[in-house]
């Protein structure tokens, strides 16, 4: 008989099958869209900041991402909670976030800095709406999973630009 190994560990499909943080925040602090050009995936990140201590409360996720991406949003939102800002942004890598959940299919990489990347937008976004001097930490320069969680119009371009080539061809 011959194997075929399955591409999640069971972590992944748990938290698949029962996300947690899943859903709109309707007081949240600042909410971030991002989508990954890779697949065209999109994903809402809600993060509610208490602005004195600069840390966040809490954090929700909505996700139009396969089950690799929820799961890491998931459990993004589990381990920020309670996170200053600064810490959040240094700590919470994509590495990261795929060894917390026991590990990715290479080709599910990607999903897992769409929930990285769209934190970072969600967290450099606070201080820019709010009018805020970037604190020292936060790099001037967008970050690998930044540019790989692109905001909603940024995605249309670059897909529409992928899309034109072929379209020409026809
Ligand atoms: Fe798009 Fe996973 S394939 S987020």
């Amino acid at each position: 008989m011959s194997r075929i190994p399955l591409p999640y560990n069971p972590k992944v499909m748990d938290l698949f099958r029962n996300p947690k943080n899943l859903g709109k925040m309707e007081d949240a602090t600042v909410v971030a869209v991002a989508g990954n050009p890779a697949c065209g995936d999109m994903i809402t990140f809600y993060l509610k900041i208490d602005e004195v201590k600069q840390v966040i409360e809490k954090a929700t996720f909505e996700s139009y991402g396969c089950a690799a991406n929820i799961a890491t949003s998931s459990i993004v939102t589990e381990l920020i909670k309670g996170l200053t800002l600064e810490v959040a942004w240094k700590d919470i890598t994509w590495k990261k976030v795929t060894e917390e959940i026991g590990g990715l299919p290479s080709v599910k990489f990607h999903c897992g800095v769409l929930a990285v990347g769209a934190l970072k937008r969600a967290i450099r976004q606070y201080f820019s709406q709010k009018g805020l001097e970037n604190p020292s930490w936060l790099p001037k320069e967008h970050t690998f999973e930044e540019k790989q969680a692109l905001e909603e119009e940024e995605l249309a371009n670059t897909l529409s630009k992928r899309l034109k080539p072929e379209a020409e061809k026809k």
